[in-house]
């Protein structure tokens, strides 16, 4: 594909806030670093009215705000100088030839483009349609990448139905479902931490660990988003995307390459691996609460029954993690912001120090705030005779990167969307499978009300249900005490 011509990115909600928070920091900092193409564009296209210079005053104050990254005004000239606007309405065919029209002159010839959906999924397929009616899909003398925002779709047959229909204008090479938890550093470390090394993969199997321990959880409420959110529910809003996703990291097979097939292959294949839960099977395997509050928060109804936290026990069932249970929780408004991973080991087989009360070694993925990799284990504690005490060597981003180290996960997706690497983003395949997961738990809870929905405190680690999800297995979760796993 040609890369000398010119690349266009043009953005579909543009005035909105992913836009102002995320899009046009992260692509400033690629144009910063020097990352983007030698000659680029960026068309914002929405409903609100700006011109030009409103649209990149608007940019200019969210990046301030948003950026995290000190700049000079210089360098925001000199890549605001490639930001456009046009107003217009995604049904209107004749508003996407006044686009097409504006691209080709910007583009003075042949161009790449990439069109970047942050919009409520409902309009995609009407874009979609109006792009390729228009002409704009066709990659004569230059490439076509359309990039999707989460949800994309609300269950396994809204899901299927907007595959389809994207499918009807652009082949799969050309879509690329974004899911941020991907594009951030810790998540990618997931493969490095057991790809890179050789001394994880081997005990990383039913042989040696006794339970995974998925955690995203979040110290804010639903803030200003109570009607979307109350129309979704964590399980669509975290676990149909990010925590499957981590638990694909963690569970799949080895991929040949780090190629986009051969990953998301592997990826397939966990899902497949684990079996959707029967009506029967989902009130003893998930638990979903609400928290204290939560009704009174602006836009939720007064009765809603909505879910603010989910946990949930699956298995793989392979051959190299038949047995061990995949424990995943997710919540708003919990004890603190934490996201991460627990790979609990088994215990040795024999007690042969005498005084022994000793704890599982443990391997934490942190994902975030605190990025980085700690690993628990015993040692004998001095001028004892036969004591031990957990200890954990820890890595720390921060001390072993500087302060600076870890970019916006969407600098690094617009990135490889531009690269042509779909790597990091979900297949349709991929979605469809989570979907058929999500979908029969979501039943369940939906129209046969179980299990009960639970309460929480808010500024909890959620409800006593989810800790009796594991003590039925005479487990318990794994929480992080004065710093350290307790
Ligand atoms: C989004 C959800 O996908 O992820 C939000 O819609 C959630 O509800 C957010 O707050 C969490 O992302 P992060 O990167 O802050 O962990």
């Amino acid at each position: 594909m040609n890369n000398d011509v010119s690349t266009s990115i043009v953005i579909f909600g543009a005035s909105g806030d992913l836009t102002q928070r995320k899009l046009i920091p992260s692509l400033f900092n690629l144009c910063r670093k020097g990352r983007l193409p030698k000659d680029f564009c960026i068309l914002g296209f929405g409903g609100t009215q700006f011109t030009d210079d409103q649209f990149r005053t608007h940019l200019l104050e969210g990046a301030k705000k948003f950026a995290g990254f000190q700049f000079t005004d210089a360098e925001w000239s000199d890549f605001a100088r490639n930001l456009s606007y046009l107003q217009g309405h995604y049904a209107e065919k004749g508003d996407f030839q006044r686009l097409a029209d504006v691209l080709s002159k910007l583009e003075g010839g042949n161009g790449n483009r990439v069109y970047y959906m942050a919009v409520p999924p409902t309009v995609f397929p009407t874009i979609v349609e109006n792009l390729d009616a228009t002409g704009q899909l066709h990659e004569n003398g230059g490439w076509r990448r359309v990039v999707l925002e989460k949800p994309f779709g609300t269950d396994l047959a809204s899901a299927v139905q907007l595959n389809q229909q994207v499918h009807k204008a652009l082949t799969e090479n050309q879509i690329y479902r974004i899911d941020h938890y991907l594009g951030k550093e810790t998540v990618q470390n997931i493969l490095f931490t057991r790809f890179a090394n050789t001394i994880y993969e081997p005990i990383w199997n039913r042989m040696y660990v006794d339970n995974v321990q998925i955690t995203v959880a979040e110290e804010v409420g639903v803030e200003h988003r109570g009607g979307f959110y109350d129309s979704v529910g964590v399980l669509r809003d975290m676990f149909q995307n990010h925590l499957l996703q981590l638990l694909t990291l963690v569970a799949m097979e080895p991929p040949a390459s780090f190629s986009a097939s051969h990953l998301r292959n592997e990826k397939v294949k966990v899902l497949s691996a684990i079996q959707p839960m029967t009506p029967e099977q989902v009130p003893l395997n998930t638990v979903r609460a609400q928290y204290k509050g939560y009704r009174e928060e602006p836009d939720v109804k007064s009765n809603s029954t909505t879910p603010t936290f989910g946990a949930l026990r699956l298995s793989v069932n392979n051959w190299r993690w038949q047995g061990v249970p995949f424990y995943l929780r997710s919540g708003k408004k919990l004890a603190e912001k934490k996201s991460q991973i627990i790979i609990q080991f088994k215990e040795p087989p024999l007690a042969m120090f005498p005084m022994q009360t000793m704890k599982p070694n443990l391997l934490v993925l942190y994902l975030q705030p605190d990025e980085g990799v700690h690993l628990r284990f015993e040692a004998k504690a001095p001028d004892t005779v036969a004591e031990t005490r957990p200890v954990d060597m820890e890595f720390h981003y921060a001390e072993a990167f500087g302060q600076t180290a870890i970019p916006e996960a969407y600098e690094r997706l617009l990135l490889d969307v531009l690269q042509g690497d779909a790597s990091l983003f979900t297949r349709a395949d991929e979605v469809e499978m989570a979907w058929g997961l999500i979908d029969p738990i979501l039943q369940t809870w939906e129209a046969h009300q179980a299990p009960p929905l639970a309460v929480y405190k808010p500024e909890s680690w959620g409800p006593p249900e989810a800790d009796i999800l594991l003590a039925r297995d005479g487990r318990r979760w794994i929480n992080e005490e004065g710093g350290h796993v307790g």
